[in-house]
């Protein structure tokens, strides 16, 4: 592949990441700036890519440290891995949280309930308790779970292929300067 068809094939994997069916890139971990300025990271669930805006997303719990780090410095990196294609992704961008309800309320009204469930949550993520118990959703929730529920988007600014299938290793480059998308080999 050259760097045009390595960028549109980027793309499509990161598009099929983000549908329901899983595949390699349906997983991600994102990694945020601690408010103490340590690195913080997680794994995520992609669930939408827009090439054109240059955007990914994801869902979260509002309540989460993720959303407090971003706001504080919406700077973040994600990677992820396709391991039988021996193919990395490294994207990095700023996040916002999305303030669009008409598409919060359709992507919650989609979601699967074993999602939604996670959102009724009482208690903040990483309250301190007792037993696991204490952490579980009671089934007949009170409330929805929906003023917990957050669409964060990633506004990419770079991504960086890697792949290191043997005896061929290529590593490229691609970042978005003055409006358009630069290419670059560079050394794996
Ligand atoms: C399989 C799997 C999928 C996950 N998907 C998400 C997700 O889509 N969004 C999310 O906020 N957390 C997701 N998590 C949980 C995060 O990895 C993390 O533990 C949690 O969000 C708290 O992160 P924080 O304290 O850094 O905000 C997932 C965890 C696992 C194991």
């Amino acid at each position: 592949m050259n760097l045009d068809e390595i960028y549109q094939h980027i793309w499509s994997s990161i598009r099929v990441g983000a549908s329901p069916t899983r595949s390699p890139f349906t997983m991600w971990q994102l990694a945020t700036l601690g408010l103490d300025g340590s690195p913080q990271i997680r794994s995520i669930v992609l669930r939408g890519a827009d090439e054109n805006a240059r955007l990914l997303s994801f869902h979260a719990d509002r309540r989460s440290a993720k959303i407090k780090e971003i706001e504080a410095d919406p700077r973040v990196s994600m990677v992820s891995l396709d391991l039988e294609n021996y193919a990395q992704l490294r994207v990095s961008g700023v996040a916002v949280l999305s303030q669009e309800q008409t598409d919060i309320q359709r992507l919650w009204t989609e979601a699967k309930p074993h999602t939604l469930i996670l959102y009724q949550a009482p208690l903040a993520p990483a309250t301190a308790i007792d037993s696991p118990e204490q952490g579980q959703v009671q089934q007949a929730s009170e409330t929805s779970g929906f003023e917990n529920f957050a669409l964060i988007q990633i506004r990419v600014s770079k991504i960086e292929y890697l792949d290191i299938t043997p005896g061929n290793h290529q590593r490229a480059l691609f970042s978005y300067v003055g409006g358009r998308w630069a290419e670059q080999w560079i050394a794996p």
